[in-house]
């Protein structure tokens, strides 16, 4: 196609009203775009600030309900739940997991009662429960083993998919356990029960708050490189995503998101089912320390940020700022 030239082309007539741009906007941002995270903490009638996330917190099973049912009268149609396991519970081998009612079974199914319209995702791997703050299961040296467990994580998603989550999200990186967790599932007459992989899931120093938040950023010994993504890599996100879509992964996840918008754009253009963007803690960290130092306007921030997720290709993004974007949006 041959475009002409200036001065009969002048890009700036389709920028000159309100309403011009609002007509040729290519993309944009709605509520249903956003997955809320929320952290649940032990206790009853309790809200805990969480000092690494400003303006965040944790909250008791008793009040998570309340939050949930904000987020659904926004319009945000799914949450994400992160348990804070207390201390003493957190083992060699992260058997809390596996325990009915633990922390993340119980926020699913106050999330459930109080609010059934919102869909629940949960987190499958063993960083809450673990006393090394690992994933999975470790050797001797440290390492984390591949397919033990894996068979500890089919039992976790199995036990979340009862407490009634709608997605299970395997964000441990072992190679392998979306098949696993799918076969489990289906036998399990679960059929419904979908799964978002935490496919190119990256090696990143932008999850230091979230450790926070769960409790498991003292606790972890070493770093998570031999199991997520070495950020120098591009190809070999393609290659995660084509096995978590052979495998069975209904939809697929990029993590953390804003530095990886080129892994998003690229799994949007290669493959057909929907890619979300994790917009991570550190993320969230850095706009509301960039807001706070006068640095920028933290609701244009918030905005421009996650529009350019909808810009690279993702059907939706996981945000801490999901709410006040869906507030800032209006509906
Ligand atoms: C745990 C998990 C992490 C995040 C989501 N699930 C941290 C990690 O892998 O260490 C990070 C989310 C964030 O930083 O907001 N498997």
């Amino acid at each position: 196609m041959t475009y002409a030239s200036f001065p009969a082309t002048r890009m700036r007539r389709g920028r000159s009203t309100a309403w011009m741009r609002a007509m040729l906007a290519e993309h944009r941002l709605h509520p249903s775009d956003l997955i809320l995270p929320l952290f649940v903490c032990a206790g009853r009638g309790c809200e805990e600030p969480i000092p690494a996330l400003p303006g965040l917190s944790r909250w008791t099973v008793d009040r998570i309900g309340g939050q949930a049912r904000e987020a659904a009268a926004l319009g945000i149609p799914c949450v994400a739940l992160f348990p804070n396991t207390p201390a003493d519970l957190r083992t060699e081998d992260g058997r809390e997991a596996l325990y009915r009612d633990n922390l993340i079974c119980q926020a699913v199914r106050a999330v459930k009662d109080a609010c059934p319209e919102i869909g629940v995702l949960t987190d499958v791997a063993l960083d809450p429960y673990t006393a090394h703050g690992h994933d999975g299961l470790v050797d001797e040296r440290g390492c984390v083993r591949n397919d033990e467990t894996t068979a500890v994580l089919v039992e976790q998603a199995l036990l979340q998919a009862e407490a009634g989550a709608d997605i299970v999200a395997p964000s441990d990186m072992m190679d392998g356990r979306v098949g696993a967790i799918r076969a489990a599932l289906e036998r399990g007459g679960r059929c419904d029960t979908a799964i978002m992989a935490y496919a190119a899931k990256y090696a990143s120093a932008f999850y230091g708050p979230f450790r926070d938040a769960v409790g498991s950023r003292g606790l972890l010994k070493g770093d998570k490189r031999s199991y997520q993504m070495d950020p120098a890599n591009g190809a070999e996100a393609l290659r995660e995503v084509a096995l978590d879509v052979a495998e069975g992964a209904d939809m697929v996840m990029v993590k953390p998101g804003l530095p990886y918008l080129d892994i998003v754009a690229a799994v949007r253009r290669e493959f057909r089912l929907p890619v979300f963007a994790y917009q991570v803690s550190g993320e969230y960290a850095m706009i509301e320390h960039a807001a706070a130092a006068g640095a920028g306007e933290r609701d244009a921030l918030i905005l421009e940020t996650l529009l350019a997720f909808k810009r690279a290709g993702a059907t939706g993004v996981l945000s801490y700022h999901a709410l006040d974007a869906a507030r800032l949006i209006g509906g």
